[in-house]
């Protein structure tokens, strides 16, 4: 496990032990209007990262989800930094429906596409919406703890309303539509009219869109959906996925004439500075 799981998960661990410590002591949690870093007498709040005023109301969710748990810390901050360069790329026509995909499965895809998400819906005051389209391995509601009834295959073959697919999450301005295994023809679902007609209509519904997908070089899912959004952003395991892997990926999008408008490194091992552990 990297220096950098170990420290989420004891964080996580650590935040849910205060929090059930202090619902036993029936301590009241700090008030959202008075935020603790605006008491301090002695001079104005210091850019420190800082654990979030209100606890984690959701138990479970996966602690590589730090937007959630850490909104202010430097992991955040990247994910922050990834949303406003996607607001800034294309002034007059910024993209707003992405497919989030990489070369192969265990890139960091998924916690790519929550951390995004969770960032808007927290940023930006409109509804985001979170769509788990890997029909072969989806992950999305294990790692914000959810229970889906049904999810996006069930959609596509079922007479099922669209309704009753949209979960809405305890995070803010954010709903998931979930993704649920295909029993056959995963891939031509999502060439089908019904998923053209499902894109166009949550379009008109939903700020951004982001689709987490499965893995560009196992199956050809991504760059089908790709084509119909405003492009892909493609995740890259730092130290291990390979120059002509990433390439291959490549070109299998700009065979499906999918644009890809950045990338993003996972799993960066850097230490972490003192100051970044006494907050975590
Ligand atoms: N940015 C990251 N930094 C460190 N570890 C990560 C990061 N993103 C994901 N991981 C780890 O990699 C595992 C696989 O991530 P996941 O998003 O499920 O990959 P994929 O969707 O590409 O298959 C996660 O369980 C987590 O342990
Ligand atoms: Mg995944």
């Amino acid at each position: 496990m990297s220096k950098i799981t170990e420290a989420l998960q004891k964080a996580a661990k650590e935040r849910e032990e205060r929090l059930r410590q202090q619902q036993e002591d029936k301590v009241p949690p700090p008030s959202k209007e008075v935020p603790s870093q605006s008491i301090n007498k002695k001079g104005p709040p210091r850019a420190l990262p800082t654990v979030p005023l209100s606890p984690p109301s959701i138990t479970g969710l996966d602690p590589h989800l730090v937007t959630y748990f850490e909104p202010h810390s430097p992991a955040s901050e990247q994910y922050r930094l990834i949303r406003t360069n996607i607001q800034s790329l294309n002034a007059k026509n910024s993209p707003h429906t992405l497919v989030i995909s990489s070369s192969t499965y265990g890139e960091g895809k998924t916690i790519t596409a929550i951390n995004l998400a969770i960032i808007m819906a927290q940023d930006i005051n409109k509804p985001i919406l979170l769509i788990d389209g890997d029909i072969w391995k989806p992950q999305v509601y294990q790692y914000l703890n959810l229970t889906p009834k049904a999810g996006l295959a069930d959609f596509l073959t079922d007479n099922i309303s669209l309704e009753s697919i949209l979960l809405p999450t305890k995070i803010n301005n954010l709903t998931v539509l979930p993704g649920s295994k295909a029993v056959s023809n995963p891939s031509s679902l999502l060439e089908s009219a019904k998923m053209k007609h499902l894109l166009t209509e949550i379009k008109s519904r939903f700020e951004y869109i982001i689709i987490d997908t499965a893995p560009v070089l196992a199956v050809t899912d991504a760059g089908i959906i790709a084509r119909e959004t405003d492009g892909v952003l493609l995740v890259i395991k730092a130290n291990a996925t390979k120059r002509e892997v990433i390439q291959r990926a490549q070109s299998v999008l700009a065979e499906t004439k999918a644009e890809i408008l950045g990338y993003v490194l996972t799993h960066v091992e850097h230490p972490i500075p003192d100051f970044i552990y006494r907050h975590l």
